[in-house]
């Protein structure tokens, strides 16, 4: 029986006091808090185990090496990957996707076509932004609808030969609009076009199989699944990240270096330069083994009843507009309240102790669409419980009366 109290237990934070309330945290579409065997595996590392990996012969290097190349092997069977060296560690989605933005705009030219979407994190667009600049491709941007879902007729009518690279959000982290990303692999493969899918709302919400949805790359970050910050994840098919050339040089992904060239390691290393967050990697296996303990499906049935209890509860509310009501929607709730501006009402349920994101949340063109100037979002973890969204509620009720 799927307990949000029990798993309460574990996470250390959410005992705490903010402002002389109990936390209610529901930012967590911006970071997840950490399980306490996550905080546990960090300081444990740095108390007894720190050493660099790849690089020694003596025990505490190859205790890390062996750690951490036990992280590669969990988030493998944690996405189904076909191969442990598919997965490359980056800092984070942004950084996974720079990776392969730097990668692609080395290899596109003129002529050559990107699509992203509106609806995109910023990035997600800006990379590409600058990818098709330094590459001189040209990027096609799908709209969304006013409901906040992609308009699929604009993505089918734009895809064409030219398309090279078609990289789209999972799961819109302003609107949390779950887009149908098995029919739109499958459109882009009947065509030359490779796909992206920036997973970073999705991974902690979603089960993923990236064989069976046959995507070239996908890519999310530790800290939305409970992990640390500071670590990403960059899957690619291993044919398509042989082709790519590196993004960073440096140490660790050479195979051979003399003065005037050098040749490059084998996966996943080519892609992994310089000395990385050695205990976040680590202690990001303990956030994968909660995940799987309690199941990302269960999660997701608990977070589906936070999103349609809260969905009509602030529906409820004179005035308060949801602004994305796309039928499938992740744990995610953006709204406005007219006449009040987002950051006060975001200003006062923090003096009562609840933690909310306000603003564009990096996605401006969202809310450019969407003709507000920034939402106040709740957005929920397989910890949140109805009576936390109740007392929500009623902040949020309180907070517009202050301020109307
Ligand atoms: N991308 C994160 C968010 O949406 C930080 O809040």
């Amino acid at each position: 029986m799927y307990s949000p109290e029990n798993i309460r237990k574990y996470f250390p934070i959410l005992d705490s006091e903010v402002n002389q309330h109990k936390l209610v945290y529901l930012d967590n579409a911006a970071t997840t808090q950490k399980h306490q065997s996550v905080i546990d595996t960090v300081s444990q590392f740095y108390e007894k185990e720190n050493s660099n990996i790849h690089r020694g012969v003596h025990y505490l290097s190859q205790l890390s090496t062996n750690k951490f190349e036990q992280t590669r092997e969990s988030v493998k069977n944690f996405i189904n990957a076909q191969h442990t060296h598919e997965v490359i560690f980056t800092k984070g989605t942004t950084d996974s996707i720079n990776l392969l933005a730097f990668s692609y705009s080395k290899i596109l030219k003129k002529g050559d076509e990107v699509i992203v979407s509106e609806m995109e994190h910023h990035s997600n667009l800006v990379p590409w932004q600058m990818c098709c600049d330094y590459s001189q491709a040209t990027l096609k941007v799908i709209p969304i609808t006013n409901s906040g879902e992609l308009d699929m007729s604009f993505f089918k009518k734009e895809l064409s030969k030219k398309t090279k690279l078609v990289a789209l959000t999972h799961i819109s982290n302003s609107l949390g609009t779950i887009n149908p990303i098995e029919k739109i692999i499958e459109l882009t493969h009947q065509t030359d076009a490779k796909i992206l899918i920036d997973g970073a709302q999705a991974a902690a919400h979603a089960k993923l199989d990236v064989q069976k949805l046959d995507v070239d790359f996908y890519c999310f970050s530790a800290h939305k699944l409970y992990g640390p910050t500071g670590v990403g994840v960059l899957y690619g098919k291993e044919k398509l990240l042989n082709m790519l050339p590196p993004y960073q040089g440096g140490g660790e992904m050479i195979k051979d270096v003399s003065i005037h060239k050098t040749t490059y390691a084998e996966l996943p290393h080519k892609f992994e330069a310089g000395t990385p967050n050695i205990a976040g990697v680590i202690a990001f296996k303990k956030a994968i083994d909660f995940i799987e303990e309690i199941g990302v499906e269960n999660m997701k049935e608990h977070e589906d009843i936070l999103l349609n209890y809260a969905t009509l509860k602030l529906e409820e509310i004179p005035n308060l507009s949801i602004i994305g009501t796309a039928p499938k929607k992740s744990g995610i709730i953006s709204f406005v309240v007219s006449g009040i501006h987002h950051y006060d009402l975001g200003l006062i349920l923090d003096k009562l102790g609840v933690a909310i994101r306000t603003g564009h949340h990096c996605t401006q063109p969202v809310m450019k669409k969407m003709n507000v100037s920034g939402t106040s979002r709740i957005s929920f973890a397989c910890y949140n419980t109805k009576t936390e969204l109740d007392y929500t509620v009623d902040c949020i009720k309180k907070a517009i009366k202050m301020l109307s």
